[in-house]
């Protein structure tokens, strides 16, 4: 793919860069206030969520360590539930952390509803997620992040980490798709 037709599939700036790093530099004060003095460990969802989580970290100022998980869902063929699966979990025993996982979107909240039991499951000190993006309208699963920035309507977007077919991740800024 060459550079024209790479463009022609950027549509309209959904949330800008400068939006986005308001919002980051806002959160980002929040942990620092919450979680001095706490052994914290952000958790990101590889791929979509590193951008955030990168852009997140530079702008804490406590004392806090960074792990990453990937997670694969198939609901293309069924509706059960239950069908994300790890691919890569993570390196820490999570029980003396306070915990923030770190996604870039909630959609059907299937695999962050997954996730959470799961590091519920291993006891952390706390747990709580941050999402850069929330597409309530998709919702299949009951799911809410403490911490959402942006709430948008049921758009394919993509940028800043967000993908489709793997390309796309390197603006920085959230565009809806264009096909
Ligand atoms: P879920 O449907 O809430 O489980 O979200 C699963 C994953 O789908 C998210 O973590 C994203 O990686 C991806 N995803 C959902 N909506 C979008 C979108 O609009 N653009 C790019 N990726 C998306
Ligand atoms: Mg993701």
């Amino acid at each position: 793919m060459n550079s024209k037709e790479f463009k022609d599939h950027i549509g309209r700036v959904i949330v800008s860069e400068e939006e986005i790093k308001t919002k980051i530099k806002e959160l980002a004060k929040s942990i620092d206030a919450e979680y001095d003095g706490k052994p914290l460990l952000l958790v990101s969802i590889l791929k979509g969520a590193f951008v955030f989580l990168a852009d997140l970290l530079k702008e804490i100022s406590i004392p806090c360590e960074i792990d990453f998980m990937s997670a694969k869902s198939y609901f293309e063929s069924t509706e059960s539930s239950g069908n994300v699966q790890i691919e890569m979990d993570l390196k820490k025993d999570i029980s003396d952390y306070n915990v923030i996982i770190v996604e870039d979107i909630v959609d059907t909240g299937r695999t962050l509803a997954e996730i959470v039991a799961l590091l519920k499951a291993r006891n952390p000190k706390s747990l709580k997620v941050v999402t850069l993006l929330d597409k309530p309208e998709r919702r299949v699963v009951e799911f809410n992040a403490d911490v959402s920035l942006f709430t948008i309507p049921d758009y394919f977007v993509i940028g800043y980490g967000l993908d489709f077919g793997e390309l796309y991740r390197n603006l920085p800024y959230i565009a809806e798709f264009n096909r």
